[in-house]
């Protein structure tokens, strides 16, 4: 039933959780799973442009990954691996969260796409945060929300 497996992830405790469900579930149904974080593009000023440039750090980008990104999507494939699913892929997109996750769904032909329920923010008052709220509501495929 789910062939392709998406998590998203922000390095927040809860979506370390959604990726070991997701690998569980990959496995479950005998899928592939890919590991999503969006980066939020950071504007560097002119000199550091020119700086970046210089070491060749970068080409004409006006930004640069968030440097968390990386050590984020480790840490979820670590704990994704430890449930079992060998083979995990890794993208990193740069833009709005919750509008990249639901359109690499629908550009990818997702199944199933495991968020958790909080992330980053992690405000007592709600329930749910605002990206797992999005997606759930916005994406053309099955939704589990991890608590
Ligand atoms: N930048 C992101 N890239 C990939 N997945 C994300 C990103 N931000 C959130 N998520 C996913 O959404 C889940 C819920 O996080 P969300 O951002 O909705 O809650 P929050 O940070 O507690 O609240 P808010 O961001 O609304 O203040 C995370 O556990 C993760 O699965
Ligand atoms: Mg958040």
């Amino acid at each position: 039933m789910f062939k392709k497996i998406l998590c998203a992830v922000d390095g927040s405790e809860h979506s370390l959780r959604a990726a070991e469900a997701a690998s569980e579930l990959a496995q479950k149904f005998g899928g592939t799973l890919t590991l999503l974080t969006v980066a939020k593009p950071v504007t560097l000023t002119p000199r550091l442009k020119e700086f970046f440039k210089e070491e060749s750090l970068m080409g004409e980008a006006t930004y640069v990954l968030e440097p968390m990104t990386e050590g984020v999507l480790n840490e979820a494939k670590k704990r994704a691996q430890a449930k079992g699913t060998a083979k995990v892929e890794a993208v990193v997109l740069e833009g709005h969260p919750a509008r990249t996750i639901v359109d690499f769904v629908r550009r990818n032909k997702i199944d199933c796409a495991v968020l958790g329920s909080r992330g980053q923010g992690d405000m007592e008052a709600t329930l749910l945060g605002s990206v797992s709220h999005k997606v759930s509501s916005l994406a053309n495929c099955t939704v589990v929300i991890v608590k």
